[in-house]
């Protein structure tokens, strides 16, 4: 594993291994033993868009593992002002030990990994958000016990985070199905990886993908960078909602998880939020140990 820049380019493999990471990082935290697995190591943070998990787990974990982190507004690097990314990424190359980014063109990620010298971690793109999907895996095998014979259900809209919960489930060995109206479908060349690579199914009816989940996930139905079009897909994602009532057709007790940040009254009513908020948070506790794993395999 050299860079994290989509669940694709890792094996089962890695993936296992980088959650066995996970807990082990989040054992010594809970108890009390802290070890300076990347001294001196330093990550530069690459914002393009808002943040507030990502940031804060990177800044607060790179610290805890005796490396430093730089936040790296785009406003305010030269690459917001149309410095070309295979420059940034040589010159950041010299300084740091590793960079994280968040941006829009899975491109970019691609590019700054290719023209860059250092190990690059995708912190999301309109593509895909792996570290959010380490994170979800890391709380679905503490809840669980492990993923065999596990049913991961997703409501709304194919965006970065089914695409990258697609492949996450379907290398843990999980059944996948997918509820979104048409025309909101996850990338098409995904759903053909995952037709040929394990059990997953497509379908515009809510019930008909929630029947018989272990895991019900959901996302915002407009993300970071699609304001212009909330009011259209307020309108295309109004029957896309986890509720009692989609979920009373999912395992008894089925986990409901969300990347967060969510809008109640959309995406999932605030009595199921609320209902499953011990999940949903400590899913979003896991992405500090998740992405210190992550900086440990690539880093050190
Ligand atoms: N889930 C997630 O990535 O949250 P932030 O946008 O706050 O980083
Ligand atoms: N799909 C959302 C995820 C936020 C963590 C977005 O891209 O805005």
């Amino acid at each position: 594993m050299r860079h994290l820049l989509k669940l694709q380019d890792l094996t089962r493999e890695d993936i296992l291994s980088v959650l066995n990471l996970a807990d082990q990082l989040k054992f010594e935290r809970n108890n009390g033993i802290q070890k300076d697995y990347l001294k001196g190591k330093k990550l530069g943070l690459i914002f393009q868009k808002a943040s507030t998990r990502t940031r804060v787990s990177f800044e607060v974990g790179i610290y805890e593992l005796g490396g430093y982190g730089l936040f790296l507004s785009s406003n305010d690097l030269q690459i917001g002002r149309g410095e070309p990314v295979q420059d940034t990424a040589r010159v950041l190359s010299r300084y740091l030990d590793g960079i994280m980014i968040r941006t829009f063109a899975q491109q970019e990620v691609e590019d700054l990994a290719k023209y860059g010298s250092i190990p690059v971690i995708n912190g999301l793109t309109d593509y895909a958000h792996p570290c959010q999907v380490l994170a979800d895996l890391m709380t679905i095998r503490e809840y669980k016990g492990s993923f065999k014979g596990l049913k991961m259900a997703f409501v709304g809209d194919g965006n970065n985070m089914a695409n990258s919960l697609i492949v996450g489930a379907i290398k843990t060995g999980m059944s996948f199905a997918i509820a979104c109206p048409k025309g909101y479908e996850p990338d098409a060349e995904l759903i053909k990886w995952a037709k040929e690579n394990g059990d997953f199914a497509i379908t515009t009816d809510v019930k008909e993908a929630v029947k018989d989940a272990d895991v019900v996930y959901t996302d915002v139905w407009a993300s970071m960078g699609q304001e212009s079009e909330r009011k259209k897909r307020a309108e295309a994602f109004k029957k896309y909602q986890v509720n009692a009532d989609a979920l009373s057709v999912a395992k008894p007790d089925v986990m409901c998880l969300h990347c967060l940040p969510a809008h109640r009254g959309e995406e999932i009513t605030e009595e199921v939020f609320e209902a499953h908020a011990k999940e949903i948070f400590d899913e979003a506790e896991n992405r500090l140990h998740a992405q210190k794993a992550v900086m440990v395999k690539l880093l050190k």
